[in-house]
């Protein structure tokens, strides 16, 4: 952790001391595991390929922000969204022509534990950048989990029938994020649903019980076709342009939503 956060503090003073205070978004991808064991064994996992918040990366990097990418250990990468995340990637150098890597932090989570506290510390972290710093929650958080107090140390003994356990909510950060950790910073969440017909009322509701800025709504087989932004101004489609094979939704969302967060820095100057 000590070393998480020097270097998240030297990336947050780098950015937001050069071209006058970079933005900086935080962008969250991919999905949390909770361990059954403590020395863990079996986990339950959460679906999320990881490419929407890849290819978010790239777009906001695009746009001139900084990105802290919160990311799944084996997920979808930016810049190489089609390959695994393999150690041998890292042997290539970015070229001296590119400033991506100055303006890409990557910090890798695989349990609820591990983003939960990573997650904390970056909002720390951004605290003071305020309004100029995003966040965009697009990992798939585990909703129940096992207490680490009532796990059992031990591999679960697989001779003794079925297995019955009991799994405890995870509290919603949002609302902790939005009003202590960075409540000044510009918030986007996700609501996904497999059944279209409660989509929009919940992604509703959420804006309203989490205030914040917005929120994608996605159903998850046309998450890559189209998103609903939700917000207190209306609801926007957005769409992949079809005609274009190599568009992505993520190129028209990020668009709005940069649109979105400068109205917002503008508004918190008056
Ligand atoms: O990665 P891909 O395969 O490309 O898919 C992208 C996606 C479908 C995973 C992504 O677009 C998406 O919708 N991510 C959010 C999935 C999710 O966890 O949805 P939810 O409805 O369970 O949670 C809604 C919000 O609450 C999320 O922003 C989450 O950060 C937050 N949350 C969830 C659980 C929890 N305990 N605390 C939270 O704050």
């Amino acid at each position: 952790m000590e070393e998480i956060l020097e270097n998240l503090n030297e990336f947050i003073k780098l950015n937001s001391s050069s071209q006058g205070g970079r933005r900086i978004v935080c962008v969250t991808s991919g999905g949390t595991t909770v361990p059954l064991e403590q020395r863990c064994v079996r986990y339950i996992d959460n679906f999320s390929s990881g490419n929407r918040g890849a290819a978010s990366t790239e777009n906001f990097v695009k746009a001139g922000y900084a990105v802290i990418f919160l990311y799944r250990r084996g997920t979808c990468q930016p810049y190489c969204r089609s390959l695994p995340d393999d150690p041998f990637l890292e042997c290539f150098e970015f070229s001296d022509k590119t400033n991506i890597q100055g303006s890409l932090l990557k910090l890798p989570f695989s349990t609820i534990y591990e983003y939960l506290q990573m997650l904390r510390l970056i909002a720390e972290a951004l605290k003071d950048v305020g309004p100029c710093s995003m966040f965009y929650l697009a990992a798939a958080v585990s909703d129940f989990y096992v207490p680490w107090k009532s796990m059992t140390e031990h591999k679960i003994e697989s001779g003794s029938g079925p297995l019955d356990i009991r799994l405890a909510q995870v509290p919603k950060m949002l609302s902790v994020l939005r009003s202590n950790w960075a409540p000044k910073a510009f918030c986007i969440s996700f609501k996904l649903e497999t059944d279209s017909k409660i989509l929009m009322e919940k992604a509703t509701k959420a804006l309203r019980k989490y205030k914040v800025h917005a929120v994608v709504a996605n159903e998850l087989s046309t998450r890559k076709e189209e998103v609903v932004v939700v917000s207190s101004s209306g609801n926007v489609v957005v769409r992949r342009e079809c005609d274009k094979p190599e568009s992505f939704v993520e190129d028209n969302l990020i668009r709005l939503i940069v649109d979105r967060h400068s109205t917002y820095i503008k508004e918190s100057h008056n």
